[in-house]
């Protein structure tokens, strides 16, 4: 048998943190002890994992002594104050906050792109998990860029509530609720109403003019698909969905190709699945891939106001792919590549 690992889940009892658990569980982790950490509020609570009931404790700066790997998912304020004392006592963090993205020393990493970038885990014990639009749009664009090289990306998001958290679920819920009842809905979450509309406001607003998930996605996509060349470009919108992201992504490559060659290129594309046929009215949806792993790819066609352009629509479950089942895959790949012996 393998070897098992003492693994932490940090945020256990969020969003992300609960998929985290259920995709450790799915994807047969090879686990010894699981640690679900959380605020002092939280603490007590007991949640489920292969059949077993675990008790939430509150996440501390001791909190990962004998622990090999911690999944954060708690926020970056979190991640900030305590990925260095995870590090410290040998726990490798993979941390699926913005709080270390961008870090020169610390890797970004979508097993389908860039695998190869887990070995920087060991600069400072820590890998960052992507934001989940650019994770999406990674995968759907590293084949194309391996195969014609991509010189610009403008891309267009449709973003679920689920990547705000559990608050903003329910946030959706009760407004939708409320105003189907001719009551006034309550905002809390969004600074307004997000049932029955559109907000083209993701993260907090920044002196050039774009938002931080907007920049996130121009710097983390280059530093992905490592070439500081690409032009990007990006608006992010949050939309009353519950879960999964979907994306209109314009490229124009550096060589010629037609979509067919794209079609071909994606169908045999790691979790990738094209659903694209037009005459069916198949194209990828939120519903159909909330719950799965895959990005979804669709409408591909030729941008005929540009020599090599092309339009894409690309949708996937922000909270699995997005999130968690990206964390858990990078965790794999260190368990059995770097941490095994
Ligand atoms: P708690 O549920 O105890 O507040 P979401 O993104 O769905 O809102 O979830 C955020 C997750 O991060 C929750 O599990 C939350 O715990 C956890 N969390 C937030 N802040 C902290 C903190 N300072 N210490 C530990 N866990 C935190």
């Amino acid at each position: 048998m393998g070897k098992l690992f003492n693994v932490a889940v940090a945020g256990a009892t969020g969003a992300v943190g609960n998929q985290m658990i259920a995709c450790l569980e799915e994807r047969d982790f090879p686990v010894k002890n699981l640690k679900l950490l959380a605020t002092s509020k939280s603490a007590g609570r007991k949640l489920r994992f292969k059949g077993e009931e675990i008790t939430v404790e509150e996440l501390t700066k001791t909190s990962f002594k004998g622990v090999d790997i911690g999944i954060f998912s708690a926020g970056g304020a979190t991640s900030k104050k305590y990925a260095h004392f995870a590090a410290k006592d040998g726990c490798v963090v993979v941390d699926n906050s913005a709080a270390w993205r961008m870090d020169p020393d610390v890797p970004l990493v979508v097993p389908e792109v860039n695998p190869h970038a887990v070995a920087k885990y060991s600069n400072k014990g820590i890998i960052a998990n992507p934001n989940c639009s650019t994770i999406q749009m990674v995968v759907a664009l590293a084949p194309i860029h391996r195969e014609v090289g991509i010189k610009r990306i403008v891309v267009s998001s449709y973003q679920a509530v689920s990547g705000t958290g559990k608050k903003a679920i329910d946030e959706l819920y009760n407004q939708t609720k409320a105003i189907l009842n001719f009551l006034e809905p309550e905002k809390k979450v969004y600074p307004h109403r997000i049932a029955f509309n559109c907000l083209p406001h993701i993260d907090v607003f920044l002196d050039n003019g774009y938002t931080k998930e907007e920049m996130k996605m121009v710097d983390e996509t280059r530093k992905i698909l490592e070439d500081d060349s690409i032009g990007i470009t990006a608006t992010t919108v949050r939309v009353p969905v519950f879960f999964s992201h979907s994306e209109s992504v314009n490229v124009e490559t550096r060589q010629p190709i037609s979509p067919d060659e794209v079609r071909a290129l994606l169908e045999n594309a790691p979790g990738v699945i094209v659903a694209d046929d037009p005459s069916k009215n198949l194209y990828p949806m939120a519903i159909d891939s909330a719950g799965r792993d895959e990005t979804f790819v669709g409408r591909i066609r030729a941008d005929e106001s540009v020599p090599n352009g092309i339009n894409l629509w690309v949708v996937s479950d922000n909270i699995r792919k997005g999130a968690a089942t990206n964390a858990v895959q990078i965790a794999e790949i260190l368990a059995r590549d770097y941490l095994s012996n």
